[in-house]
């Protein structure tokens, strides 16, 4: 098993870490990748590969990012298993053997998780609200991630030939997710650890991270989250045109219209989602099935829809306003809670 671990400024972590690894009696090589960090980091480290002969230190010029130093690390060992981790001691080396023994047990990829019983995060607020809205993203996102209650955890094994380091394209923190994405349906198990706080120096990670992982996102679900929206106005367009039509130009009673109107737009964005946004899926289901519950996804966004309108046309408001904030609301509605739903699906 090779684990590779990306420094960048670690000086005082990654002693103690290679120390506690080495300790541990695996069958391993150690690869750190580090980034030229400006407080010696690799003196340190090869120092230590004196000592112990299974450590290989990659050099690189300059700080280039966690995933390329980790397909960096890939390119300069060979071994069948795989573990990736931090350098700063927020991933516990203890885990290591429970990954590889997972790994050796036919999965794929193990991941440690911090989302399923037994596991932790030691995280201020912010950061866990941060990091729960980009789980969330990616299981909206990437169908590929669905059951993984951890698929943004910088620490995990997998099997080599899974993946080709040249999958490795973007750069940012989530190289989880591009493998995951890359590997053809690959067997995921994850095995609850604790992050814990940083030993000592400072994380690397700020809003800059963040943009990439949305770019990221984007790449790999092939812009689904954009089709979603614009499916999604181009159902409100539908939706208010035969209320023009159905109230403005047949006389047409509202409630009655509201509800004709409704149902063109969900058909229309049922239709676009299905064949466009997500034809690189195949659900299961005959399109009756789907459609059947693409509406059952959307009924309370429909009920607060219809409620609205009745409400606001009561009060004597215009039908076509009425309709327009019936619509926007209906879409937040769904967007928000059942969103994941009929993503998933679809
Ligand atoms: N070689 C190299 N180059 N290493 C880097 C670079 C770089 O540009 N940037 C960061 N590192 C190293 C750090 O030295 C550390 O060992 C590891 O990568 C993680 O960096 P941190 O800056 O400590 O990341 P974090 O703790 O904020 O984020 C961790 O948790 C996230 C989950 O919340 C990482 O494990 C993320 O990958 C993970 O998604
Ligand atoms: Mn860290």
């Amino acid at each position: 098993m090779s684990i590779i671990i990306p420094t960048y400024n670690e000086v005082k972590n990654i002693p103690i870490l290679i120390h506690k690894i080495e300790s541990m009696n695996l069958d391993h090589q150690i690869v750190v990748v580090d980034d030229n960090s400006p407080d010696g980091t690799a003196s340190v480290v090869e120092r230590l590969s004196d000592q112990y002969r299974n450590i290989i230190l990659v050099k690189r010029s300059g700080k280039n990012g966690i995933a390329t130093a980790i397909r960096d690390g890939l390119l300069n060992s060979q071994s069948k298993y795989v573990v990736v981790m931090d350098s700063d001691l927020q991933h516990p080396p203890e885990v290591i053997p429970k990954l590889y023994r997972q790994l050796k047990n036919g999965n794929d990829i193990a991941v440690a998780s911090r989302y399923i019983r037994g596991g932790k995060t030691e995280f201020g607020i912010l950061r866990s609200v941060v990091s729960k809205v980009a789980t969330f993203l990616a299981h909206v996102n990437l169908n590929e991630t669905e059951g993984i209650m951890d698929p943004m955890s910088g620490f995990f094994g997998f099997r080599r030939d899974i993946i080709s380091p040249s999958d490795i394209k973007s750069n940012g923190y989530k190289i989880l997710l591009e493998i995951i994405v890359a590997a053809n349906k690959p067997k995921v198990v994850e095995v609850p650890f604790r992050f814990n706080r940083r030993a000592s120096g400072k994380s690397k990670l700020g809003v800059g991270e963040f943009i990439k992982y949305i770019k990221l996102l984007l790449n790999l679900s092939d812009y689904l989250m954009v089709k979603f929206i614009l499916v999604g106005i181009f159902g409100a367009i539908i939706n208010l045109l035969m209320m023009m039509l159905l109230v403005g130009k047949l006389g047409e009673p509202i409630y009655a219209a509201a509800i004709i109107a409704l149902e063109a737009g969900i058909v229309g964005s049922f239709c676009m989602n299905n064949y466009w946004t997500y034809k690189r899926r195949k659900t299961k289901g005959t399109i009756i099935k789907k459609y059947v519950r693409y509406n059952l996804m959307s009924i309370l966004g429909s009920a607060i829809y219809f409620a609205l309108i009745a409400l606001l046309a009561t009060f004597g408001m215009n039908y076509m306003l009425a309709t327009g904030i019936g619509v926007v609301a209906s879409f937040s509605t769904n967007f928000a809670g059942g969103g994941q739903g009929v993503i998933w699906h679809l």
